[in-house]
């Protein structure tokens, strides 16, 4: 696996100078807002939104300011959009400490929540960069659409592959798409290459959110994120939807029962578990996440190649193998 700095090489002067510009960014005069400000600049996570804008940037010549703009933008609403599911999800661990939602309660993390989004959308504003606004934009609207349709589908547990990959397409590929899409646009390229670079970021997403949902079965320790939470919260994701399929009538019964009425029941859920193994759920969902590593990877080598676009490769495998 690559590591970070070698991903990092061609953009290692751009991610320092992205540091401040974000805290900066983050910055209030409101003293709770300021608090709470800190606690989330201090615990920040892994960064691989601005790593993949600033290289999409990169990839075609020397990174400019709208590449930095759009770099902070996203991160910011990446991390508004992390206060808001910790309290859908009613989670209390993020980043290895305690939640926004945990230690400020709810209705301050909603707060905070838009006061993220409002913060980089007024840093677009203010630059007047309203080709990453419309692609941001679209994401945003995107990625409430997507954790709204999940909430909808968690109260009938029976949904088919086709409604989860909607649903991680739009929560979670959205923004990685318009990573992708407004590095190529601040670099100034025609349409049809930002839209190759889109459904570059769009193909990464949803290996980024499988792999995401595999944590959650097992080996998420050390990401700083509950274990075994999507269960609990009732959230079907891929290896589960993939066993329900191919497990006898009398397990899935016993499945269903079991996530939708006993979910606390840690000796029920531990038997899903075996059964979400036995019946391949994780292979399969391991399979499917390579395949869109493979498709993504396609479209990029579609590109020139060069220092950053293999970067950019070196980021899509990091995707797949991160431990957190
Ligand atoms: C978490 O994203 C949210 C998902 C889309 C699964 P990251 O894993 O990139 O979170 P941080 O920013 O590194 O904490
Ligand atoms: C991704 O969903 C969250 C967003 C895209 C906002 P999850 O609920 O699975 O993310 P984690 O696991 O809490 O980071
Ligand atoms: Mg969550
Ligand atoms: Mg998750």
């Amino acid at each position: 696996m690559p590591t970070i700095e070698e991903i990092q090489r061609p953009i290692a002067a751009e991610m320092k100078a992205f540091e401040p510009h974000f805290r900066e960014a983050m910055r209030s005069r409101t003293a709770l807002l300021d608090r709470v400000m800190h606690y989330i600049v201090k615990r920040k996570g892994k960064q691989m939104r601005p790593m993949f804008t600033l290289l999409s940037a990169r990839q075609f010549g020397p990174v400019n300011e709208s590449a930095f703009i759009a770099a902070s933008l996203i991160e910011l609403l990446h991390t508004a959009t992390l206060v808001h599911d910790d309290v859908v999800d009613d989670s209390h661990l993020r980043r290895g400490f305690f939640s926004i939602n945990a230690l400020w309660k709810n209705k301050i993390a909603v707060l905070v929540g838009d006061y993220l989004l409002s913060r980089g959308l007024l840093l677009a504003i203010d630059k007047g960069e309203f080709e990453l606004l419309r692609i941001v934009s679209h994401a945003v609207r995107e990625m409430s659409e997507g954790e709204l349709l999940q909430l909808e589908r968690t109260r009938d547990l029976n949904f088919s592959e086709e409604v989860y990959f909607t649903i991680i397409r739009q929560k979670t590929a959205s923004l990685i798409a318009a990573c992708c899409a407004s590095g190529a646009s601040a670099a100034g390229r025609p349409a049809d290459e930002v839209e190759r670079m889109r459904k570059f970021g769009e193909l990464t997403g949803l290996a980024f959110q499988i792999k995401d949902d595999l944590f959650d079965y097992g080996n998420g320790e050390g990401t700083g994120k509950p274990s075994g939470l999507d269960i609990k919260e009732k959230k079907l994701t891929l290896p589960l939807i993939h066993a329900l399929q191919k497990v006898s009538t009398r397990d899935r019964r016993m499945m269903v029962r079991t996530v939708k009425n006993n979910s606390q029941d840690s000796r029920a859920v531990a038997r899903v578990l075996e059964l979400v193994s036995e019946a391949g759920g994780i292979a399969h969902a391991h399979e499917r996440m390579l395949h869109y590593r493979d498709e993504a990877l396609a479209v990029l080598n579609t590109f020139p190649e060069n220092d950053p676009r293999n970067a950019l490769a070196g980021l899509v495998q990091l995707t797949v193998e991160r431990t957190k």
